[in-house]
């Protein structure tokens, strides 16, 4: 019974996939020849390691955010990208992400509150949060940050609050020297994403909640080369004794 659910809805979204395709060729015009040059363009992106993955997923992730914030109660969610990992190191209330001291990073505060759709707050909600070195790296993924920095997970207290210290991370490119590169290059288009912090909520009872957040004002906001970026997301800093706060609250969707 499962299975035949399943092979609906595949040949529904492969038929619809189908029938889009058909279109736009039909209404632009696509020859036999610009389709081929089309065939040879997807064969060649096959073959070159993650490529395939880098391109749908610049391209496509931040739609099923879409998809699924046009059906939620909850806040929105985003695009994870390729740099989440599990078993970041637990960190107390208050406590600080691990960063490279040589890199110098502008210290920031992160807090805010965890609720349920009816405004509850949600006590012992997983919170992982992770972002970019101070030159737009990714810990564990790139050569030379331990995997345990600029990671960490919390958990919010009994009145669903959150609070963790880190440093403001900063811009990055996605890998551009392949052939999502080469379209976006073609569209006009940049491969910078704005700076972002990443955040994954689970807890029992609840719809896994991926998200980021981005600063108002700043670089690329308008132009996130992978379309993730929501009104909703765009957080403005606060100044707390120097440093720079942002708070982020969650509206959780309980699991279906
Ligand atoms: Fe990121």
């Amino acid at each position: 019974m499962t299975q035949k659910i399943m092979d609906k809805r595949h040949n529904t979204i492969v038929n619809e996939i189908v029938d889009s395709i058909r279109q736009v060729i039909i209404r632009n015009k696509v020859t036999n020849t610009e389709l081929w040059l089309a065939i040879d363009f997807l064969n060649e992106t096959g073959r070159s390691e993650h490529e395939m993955a880098l391109l749908l997923q610049a391209f496509f992730e931040s739609t099923t955010c879409v998809a699924r914030n046009n059906e939620s109660r909850g806040s929105a969610v985003a695009i994870e990208g390729p740099y989440f990992l599990e078993g970041a190191p637990e960190i107390a209330h208050g406590g600080e992400i691990k960063t490279l001291a040589e890199e110098d990073g502008e210290p920031i505060i992160i807090r805010g509150k965890v609720t349920d759709v009816d405004g509850k707050p949600i006590e012992n909600v997983t919170l992982d949060v992770w972002h970019s070195t101070p030159v737009g790296t990714y810990s564990g993924v790139m050569p030379g940050i331990p995997e345990d920095h600029y990671r960490g997970k919390l958990t919010t207290d009994a009145d669903g609050l959150y609070e963790v210290r880190t440093t403001k991370p900063v811009p990055y490119q996605i890998p551009h020297d392949g052939n999502t590169g080469k379209i976006l290059e073609g569209l006009g288009r940049h491969a910078w994403r704005p700076a972002h912090i990443h955040f994954k909520a689970r807890g029992e009872g609840l719809l896994e909640h991926i998200t980021q957040v981005y600063f108002e004002g700043e670089e690329y906001v308008d132009s996130d080369c992978c379309t993730g970026v929501c009104d909703e997301l765009v957080l403005g800093f606060t100044n707390e004794n120097g440093v720079k706060v942002i708070t982020k609250n969650f509206v959780l969707d309980a699991a279906a």
